[in-house]
């Protein structure tokens, strides 16, 4: 496997790549999650790719940049493991050389959810992956359903920007208890561990419900609300019951639907989500993948 740092070493490997080249990007501190993107890569593609780059961009003044798990030496180890061809792992003056960068507009989709939560975190989203995308030149690119809003703002600007690139979105991993993995999750302590799994909870009881019948959208944001309210560490930020590509909310639940949320809890952001609706996303992970966007 090799690890590439700099643009020019990263274009003489990518010459050397025959067939179907996949993408998955990554901040590192790898976890289940990103090793499923990997195996899904892997099964697709003759060759794979993965990124590493912690990406200030996306991270805003209460995020804590510094403050995000990096375990360089592990994630190399997982990537070797997975049958990763070669690493692209820019240093910073490379991504972002001075002077200046075109920045990409994420648009409206990231006006709602988790772009009104956390202000330009899609333009840096947007900007770095456009980047990734111009510097690997992939034919097909893996990202998480784990992070429905972000393939949203992806799939927007690949039809726009980058119409080549396939994009493969695979189910959520997540912890025996229902929990999502999430790099972030090494910041919770055990008490906290434990009040995370609520928004998950909530997210469950309300698409079960959509799923037995209730359609009023602002019933099922309650049970969302209610779940998370009864676990005192969680603070909920956000309940949604949205359609599932435009991230618009609705009055009356209908499919393709995203139930979808974010609590803090001692501190820490985490979000989850799951989609009701034919040929978008899988729960069941029996295949772990869902593409069609
Ligand atoms: P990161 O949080 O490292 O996630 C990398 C990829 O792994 C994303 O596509 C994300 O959706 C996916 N992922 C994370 N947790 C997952 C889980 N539990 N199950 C399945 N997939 C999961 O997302 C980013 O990095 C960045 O925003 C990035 C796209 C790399 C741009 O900087």
């Amino acid at each position: 496997m090799d690890v590439l740092e700099g643009l020019r070493e990263l274009q003489a490997r990518r010459a050397t790549a025959a067939g179907r080249l996949g993408l998955v990007p990554t901040m590192g501190a790898l976890h289940p999650g990103h090793r499923a993107l990997l195996r899904a890569a892997r099964d697709r593609c003759d060759n794979v790719a993965a990124s590493l780059f912690v990406n200030p961009t996306q991270f805003g003044a209460e995020d804590d940049f510094a403050g995000y798990p990096r375990t360089w030496d592990r994630d190399l180890e997982i990537l070797a493991a997975e049958g990763v061809d070669f690493v692209w792992a820019p240093p910073m003056e490379v991504m972002y050389p001075e002077g200046p960068v075109a920045t990409v507009d994420p648009g409206q989709l990231a006006t709602v959810l988790e772009g009104k939560a956390r202000p330009g975190h899609f333009a840096g989203v947007a900007t770095v992956v456009a980047r990734l995308f111009d510097q690997v030149r992939p034919d097909m690119a893996f990202f998480g359903q784990k992070d429905w809003q972000q393939t949203r703002v992806i799939a927007d600007l690949v039809e726009r920007l980058e119409p080549g690139i396939e994009l493969v979105v695979a189910a959520t991993v997540r912890e025996a208890d229902g929990l999502a993995c999430s790099s972030r999750n090494v910041c919770l302590d055990g008490q906290g561990r434990r009040a995370a799994t609520a928004l998950y909870g909530g997210l469950v009881r309300a698409s079960a419900a959509f799923e037995g019948g209730e359609e009023d959208a602002e019933a099922l944001r309650e049970m969302v609300r209610t779940t998370v309210a009864s676990e005192p560490l969680a603070r909920l930020e956000y309940a949604s019951v949205a359609d599932a590509l435009d991230l618009i909310e609705l009055e009356v639940a209908r499919e393709p639907v995203v139930f979808s949320g974010a609590v803090t809890v001692g501190g820490v952001h985490l979000i989850d989500n799951i989609v009701v609706g034919p040929e978008l996303a899988r729960e069941d992970g029996t295949d772990g993948t869902g593409s069609g966007l």
